[in-house]
């Protein structure tokens, strides 16, 4: 699910590209290629607002209005209440359940700042068709979702002046880490042999399954050569949504799912693939999203997932 970090990285990458197109800018004659930002093109990407209200555009927006907008654009994925439907996130709730096993992290359990919620609305949703709502009506419905954390009251207009007064319950838990940084001296003698040193990649985030880990052997043993290739590439693209069926994705053991698909023809299976596709069930990105995969190693992870019990 987003996290917060992850929101951040954004930001800062975006932040980064600003950056760098600035010094591109300077830099343009040397390479003789690329060309100078327009003011409106800077605009365009800077839109981040802060947790003191700088970046919001003027605007306000009542909960009624929010109310009636949140259930046209919103609560078939987040639910009425913000509960979130199916698999879909949360977006209230959770309260206390920070220091439990499973703490449920939503706008109201969890995020620091109501800023986050204006810039993260008016930036990626709705899903379908982010960017399409107009400051009013992102106020209306950040104001809503607030009330749905019962972070305001019902009478409440939210307007770029107020927005930064809204205090979220977690926002004592975000700090600066103070603590000193401490550097690594650099090994002089008796070092490791770097060519012993092994990087390991993994996917975080994800449990590995240990009993498939272990029957790795034998289960090769059944597997046509392309399948056997396409493995990797499925357990660090495709396993992310497969492996438990995130968001309707066909997991490998659901065979009759595949055996149907199966009836359009492996090509067509495969192309669907690489270029992605939209299902009833949802949204095959291209390539699952790795666009540095080529065809032919799409194709074998479909081989894999296919064959793979
Ligand atoms: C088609 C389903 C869908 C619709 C409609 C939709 N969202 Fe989302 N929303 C998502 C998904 C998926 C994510 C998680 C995205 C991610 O993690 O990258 C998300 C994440 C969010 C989050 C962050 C939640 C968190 O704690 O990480 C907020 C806030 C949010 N949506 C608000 C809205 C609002 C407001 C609307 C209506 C204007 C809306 N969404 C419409 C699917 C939807
Ligand atoms: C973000 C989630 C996601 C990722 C990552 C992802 N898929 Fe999918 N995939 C889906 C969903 C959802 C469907 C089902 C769509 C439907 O039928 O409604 C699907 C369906 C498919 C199908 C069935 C196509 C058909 O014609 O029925 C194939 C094949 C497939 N994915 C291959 C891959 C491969 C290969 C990768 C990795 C390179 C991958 N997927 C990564 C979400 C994902």
């Amino acid at each position: 699910m987003f996290s917060l970090n992850k929101l951040l990285v954004c930001l800062s990458f975006l932040v980064a590209i600003t950056f760098s197109s600035i010094a591109l800018a300077e830099d343009i004659s040397h390479f003789g290629i690329g060309k100078t930002a327009t003011p409106e093109e800077i605009a365009g990407w800077d839109i981040d607002v802060r947790p003191d209200g700088k970046g919001l555009p003027k605007g306000q927006g009542s909960i009624s209005v929010g109310e009636e907008l949140y259930e046209a654009k919103c609560a078939s994925c987040h639910g009425s209440f913000g509960e979130g439907v199916g698999r879909w996130p949360p977006l209230a709730g959770g309260e206390d359940s920070l220091r439990e096993d499973r703490p449920e992290k939503t706008v109201g359990s969890y995020w620091p700042y109501a800023s986050t919620l204006w810039d993260y609305i008016n930036r990626a949703m709705p899903f379908p068709a982010p960017q399409s709502l107009k400051p009013d009506e992102v106020y209306a419905i950040t104001a809503y979702v607030l009330y749905l954390n019962d972070l305001v009251e019902d009478d409440f207009v939210l307007t770029q002046d107020n927005l930064a007064s809204i205090k979220m319950p977690n926002e004592d838990n975000f700090y600066i880490d103070d603590r000193p940084d401490t550097n690594n001296t650099r090994c002089m003698k008796k070092c490791k042999d770097p060519s012993k040193i092994v990087v390991i990649q993994s996917l975080s985030g994800i449990t590995p399954d240990q009993e498939k880990e272990e029957s790795t052997t034998e289960q090769n043993n059944s597997l046509s050569e392309t399948a056997i290739a396409g493995k990797a590439i499925y357990t660090s693209s495709c396993l992310v949504c497969h492996g438990s069926g995130v968001a309707g994705a066909p997991t490998l053991t659901d065979k009759e799912s595949w055996a149907k698909r199966l009836e359009q023809g492996m090509d067509t299976v495969v192309k669907h693939a690489i270029g992605g596709f939209l299902g009833e069930k949802g949204m095959m990105p291209p390539k699952g999203g790795n666009m540095s995969l080529t065809d032919e190693d799409v194709k074998n992870a479909v081989h894999y997932m296919v064959e793979a019990e």
